[in-house]
């Protein structure tokens, strides 16, 4: 799906959700602070509110009442479960008024609400209950082996590498299309244009290795 038509059916989801209206916040805070763009930026604007794991539950709600306040509603499954208790903890921080970026934060996070301690922790377990699953070296080595470089070096740059086993060979390709979007978005190294000294995307590498290990049997869900 196109960016543009992406964010206009997130942003309107999200709109019409029924907490207030904390997209809203933080559409405003990105249109007047200078450093709006850089907010925006922070995640791609992937994952609906509707299409977040169980999401009636507590946790979901508590994602999507305080976790888009500065920037677009964070996937579950970005990050393996030991990996959010410090993502968390630095987020809370700065909800709170004690986050690092001082100044910066300061003059945005006016009207910022923060989650009391029970609700820190519901959040927690909701997002270590879909976390990413990591790949395991054990059961598969050749993630050590140069074969494997292209994969270690383009999707270990913001999250843990993922199982390959989470999807079956034909589901990666549009899955690390997603990825490259990402890239983009986020402005990580794509190397999608060749210049010299900037590491290349080997996306044929990539997905090479991934179907080495792919799911084989249908997915269960
Ligand atoms: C007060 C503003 C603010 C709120 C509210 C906020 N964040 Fe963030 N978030 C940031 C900023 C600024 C960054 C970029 C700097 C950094 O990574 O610390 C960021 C980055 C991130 C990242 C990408 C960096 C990484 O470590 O993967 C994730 C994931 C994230 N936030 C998750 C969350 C979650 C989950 C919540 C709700 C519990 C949340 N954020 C609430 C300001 C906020
Ligand atoms: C620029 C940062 C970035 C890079 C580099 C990156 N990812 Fe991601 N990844 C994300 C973000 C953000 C999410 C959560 C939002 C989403 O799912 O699009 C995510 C989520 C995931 C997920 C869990 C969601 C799902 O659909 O299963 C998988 C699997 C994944 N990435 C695989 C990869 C692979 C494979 C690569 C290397 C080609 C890669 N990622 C590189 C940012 C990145």
């Amino acid at each position: 799906m196109k960016r543009a038509a992406a964010l206009a059916v997130f942003l309107a989801a999200a709109a019409s959700a029924a907490f207030g209206d904390p997209l809203e916040q933080a559409r405003r805070r990105w249109a007047e602070s200078p450093h709006g763009e850089m907010l925006e930026r922070i995640l791609p604007p992937t994952v609906a509110p509707e299409r977040l794991p169980e999401p009636q539950s507590a946790g979901a709600r508590l994602l999507v009442r305080y976790c888009v306040q500065c920037h677009h509603l964070p996937n579950p499954a970005m990050h393996e479960a030991r990996r959010w208790p410090p993502v968390v903890e630095r987020m809370v921080l700065r909800m709170r008024g004690k986050g690092n970026l001082g100044p910066l934060m300061a003059d945005l996070m006016a009207g910022v609400a923060s989650p009391s301690d029970e609700e820190k922790a519901q959040l927690l377990a909701y997002l270590r209950r879909h976390a990413l699953a990591p790949l395991d070296p054990r059961r598969v080595p050749e993630v050590a082996a140069p074969s494997a470089e292209a994969f270690r070096l383009a999707c270990s740059q913001c999250h843990a590498l993922p199982d390959p086993a989470r999807y079956r060979a034909e589901e990666w390709p549009r899955v690390v299309a997603r990825m490259q979007e990402n890239m983009e978005w986020m402005n990580r190294v794509i190397g999608t244009q060749p210049a010299r000294g900037e590491p290349q995307l080997r996306v044929a590498d990539i997905l090479a290795f991934l179907s080495r290990y792919a799911r084989r049997e249908p997915r269960a869900r």
